[in-house]
């Protein structure tokens, strides 16, 4: 089966006069500052063509939900959607109505009026069900609408009741958005035959979380250059000195399989660093591979730019996910926005995903020379690992749990 979209003209068919429920990830980041106030809206301006695309189909109402943070299965307000509300709102010109939580009894009434046209659920992860799946928390959900779009492709590989089970009660009547379109599409590029050379730029903090990743897309890629915090466990499991610079045991363990695989020739590390003795204190170059004493790697040094740059000046196809070095501190942002800036140069396809990546580039003023930047950090990496997603899988074939019941 395959997967049907909003643009498919079975969508127009089932949607008009009928209620949409769909679900969006607007975990949006907030200001480290002013918690009240959204730091990139990407995710939410990427939903307007779905939502438009809804109304334009003649949809009766439209229902959107999604989670925002992790509050644990509990109301918390810090991590009400209201921002979101009133962002969407803003956007799209016409009133959107917040509900008090995804369980309300109002929503009742607020269905049946005929104003209230674009209902927002209140964030669906202040119940625990949510997490857990569960199928009676999916059906209440389903309730909702009479027909199901999802375009939450950042929170597609999560197995949660609001992006998996809630397929077993839309057979046939579920289609996917168009920004889960243009990132399946883009993440094909990666996945099925990429141009070679392929290069992998891989860096942020912790191995443990990218480890499965960096195994298989060692299989693919013909060169993976890491930096960031990941790059030290690296250096330690190959012997060198690392100073204080971040790194647990488990990742010094992970590292050292990863350098046992046949494919470890692959693998580049950084030649030299930018440190520092503390996240805020003055940079020191290392100019050598050994970080001593008491120092902090905190960004790669400019050896390692130019040669990183230099591999990736010959490659088709790129990946990025994760930056170089504390670059939110720009004496440590050199290495970060160096690779940005190369990659803005390339003739070649060049996707940007993860929070933190994709931050620094839009930092750089450089996001319109990528060719794609996704709205996924895990998502895409997950993506690439399996070639799918769970909220994919269940929105084209329904759910394990629902085969063969009918
Ligand atoms: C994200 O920001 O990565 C997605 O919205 C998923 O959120 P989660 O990591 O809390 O599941
Ligand atoms: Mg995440």
């Amino acid at each position: 089966m395959a997967l049907k979209f909003v643009t498919d003209e079975s969508f127009k068919a089932q949607a008009k006069d009928k209620k949409v429920l769909a679900r969006f990830d607007f975990n949006v980041p907030m200001d480290k500052k002013d918690p009240a106030v959204i730091a990139d809206y990407t995710r939410i301006d990427e939903a307007i063509p779905t939502i438009k695309a809804i109304l334009e189909a003649g949809a009766k109402k439209v229902i959107l939900m999604s989670h925002f943070g992790r509050p644990n299965g509990k109301v918390d307000p810090k991590y009400s959607l209201e921002p979101v509300a009133k962002a969407l709102a803003e956007r799209l010109g016409v009133d959107v109505t917040l509900t008090e939580t995804a369980l309300d009894r109002g929503i009742k009434t607020l269905l049946s009026l005929n104003e209230a046209k674009i209902i927002l659920l209140q964030n669906i992860r202040f119940h625990a069900e949510e997490e857990a799946n569960d199928r009676e928390f999916a059906r209440t959900l389903s309730n909702y609408g009479d027909v199901f779009v999802f375009d939450a492709f950042g929170a597609a590989h999560r197995k949660h009741a609001s992006t998996y089970e809630i397929n077993a009660f839309f057979k046939n009547r579920a289609f996917g958005g168009l920004l889960l379109k243009r990132e399946v599409e883009a993440l094909e590029k990666i996945t099925k035959n990429p141009k070679k050379p392929f290069v992998a730029v891989v860096g942020g903090a912790k191995v443990s979380d990218k480890i499965k990743i960096i195994e298989s897309l060692l299989t693919d890629v013909d060169h993976l250059l890491i930096g960031g915090a990941m790059a030290y466990p690296f250096l330690k499991a190959k012997g060198f000195s690392i100073g204080k610079s971040l790194c647990s045991d488990e990742d010094v363990t992970l590292a050292k399989m990863i350098l046992n695989l046949p494919t470890k020739n692959k693998i580049v590390l950084p030649s030299d660093h930018i440190a520092s003795t503390s996240l805020d204190g003055e940079p020191v170059d290392v100019a050598q591979v050994s970080i001593d004493g008491d120092l902090i790697g905190l960004d790669i040094g400019p050896s390692t730019l130019v040669h990183y740059s230099s591999i990736l000046k010959g490659a088709k196809t790129v990946l990025w996910n994760g930056p170089m070095g504390l670059f939110e501190n720009p004496k440590f942002a050199k290495g970060t926005f160096g690779i940005a800036e190369t990659l803005s140069e390339l003739n070649a396809f060049t996707l940007v995903g993860g929070g933190d990546s994709v931050a620094a580039v839009k930092q750089a003023g450089l996001s319109e020379k990528m060719s794609h930047i996704s709205t996924g950090g895990g998502a895409s990496l997950e993506f690439i690992e399996n070639g799918t997603l769970p909220g994919i899988q269940a929105l084209k074939f329904g759910v394990e749990s629902y085969i063969g019941i009918e």
